[in-house]
C-alpha cells in the first residue's frame, strides 16, 4: 500500500513509519517536511491525495495541556484546530479520495484520570472517538476509519524526567497503527497497552 503519514517526523510518526515501511510505502509528511501540509491550514492538505494513496495516518499535532481558566474564546478555538479540526477535515478529504478498500487512521489520547489543564485534550480525544465511530456508519463500504488513543508514551515520560514504564512504549503503540491499516476493523477506538 501507499501511506501518507503526517506528523511523520515525530516520536509516534518515526515509530509508526517503521512498522510499516517494510512492507508498505509510506509517503512522509509534517509542516516541515519536503512533502508539507499544516493540519491548521485545510486547503494545504488537497494535494497529499493528488498523486493517489491507500491509506493515511495522521499523528500530527498536540492540545497543550493548559488551564481553561485563564484561555480567551481565540485561544480555545486555536487549541482545537490542528488535532481536532485539521484531523476531521484530513479524514473529510480521504474519504472522497481513497479507495474503498483503504483506511483513516487518525490520533487521540487517553487520560485515565482528568488532570489539571487536560479538559480540552479530553474534549478533543472524546470528540475525535465520537467522530470515528459515527463517520464508520456514513462509510459502509469504505475506506475504514480509526483511532489510536495511546495514554503516555514510554519515551515521552522519560523525556520528561519520569519513569517510563508508567507508560506504553512506542513501539507497541506504532504496531496498533500497523494492525489497524492492514486490517479489517472500522469505527473502532483503540487503547495501545
Ligand atoms: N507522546 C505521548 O505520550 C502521547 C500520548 C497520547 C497521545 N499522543 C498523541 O500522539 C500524537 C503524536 O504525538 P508525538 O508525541 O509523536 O508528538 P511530536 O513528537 O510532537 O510530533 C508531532 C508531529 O506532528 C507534526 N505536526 C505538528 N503540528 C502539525 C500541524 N499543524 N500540521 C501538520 N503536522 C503537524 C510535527 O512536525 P512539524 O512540526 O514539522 O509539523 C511532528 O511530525 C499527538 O496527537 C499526541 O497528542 C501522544
Amino acid at each position: 500500500m501507499k501511506i501518507i503519514l503526517l506528523g511523520a517526523t515525530g516520536l509516534v510518526g518515526r515509530a509508526v513509519a517503521a512498522a510499516l515501511e517494510p512492507r508498505h510505502e509510506v509517503v512522509p509528511v509534517s509542516r516541515s517536511s519536503p512533502i508539507g501540509a499544516d493540519l491548521e491550514d485545510p486547503a494545504s492538505l488537497d494535494a497529499l491525495f493528488d498523486t493517489g494513496a491507500d491509506a493515511v495516518v495522521c499523528c500530527a499535532a498536540n492540545v497543550p495541556l493548559r488551564p481553561l481558566g485563564g484561555l480567551t474564546d481565540a485561544q480555545v478555538l486555536d487549541d482545537l484546530r490542528a488535532k481536532l479540526l485539521g484531523q476531521v477535515a484530513l479524514a473529510r478529504r480521504a474519504a472522497g479520495r481513497l479507495p474503498a478498500a483503504g483506511s483513516i487512521t487518525l490520533t487521540g489520547g487517553t487520560f485515565t484520570e482528568p488532570i489539571p489543564g487536560s479538559a480540552l485534550g479530553a474534549l478533543v480525544n472524546d470528540g475525535l472517538a465520537g467522530f470515528v465511530r459515527s463517520a464508520a456508519a456514513d462509510l459502509p463500504h469504505g475506506p475504514r476509519i480509526n483511532l489510536v488513543s495511546p495514554g503516555w508514551i514510554s519515551e515521552t515520560l522519560e523525556a520528561m524526567g519520569e519513569d517510563g514504564s508508567r507508560g506504553t512504549p512506542v513501539a507497541v503503540v506504532a504496531d496498533v497503527y500497523r494492525s489497524l491499516v492492514e486490517g479489517d476493523v472500522h469505527g473502532a477506538t483503540v487503547v495501545p497497552r
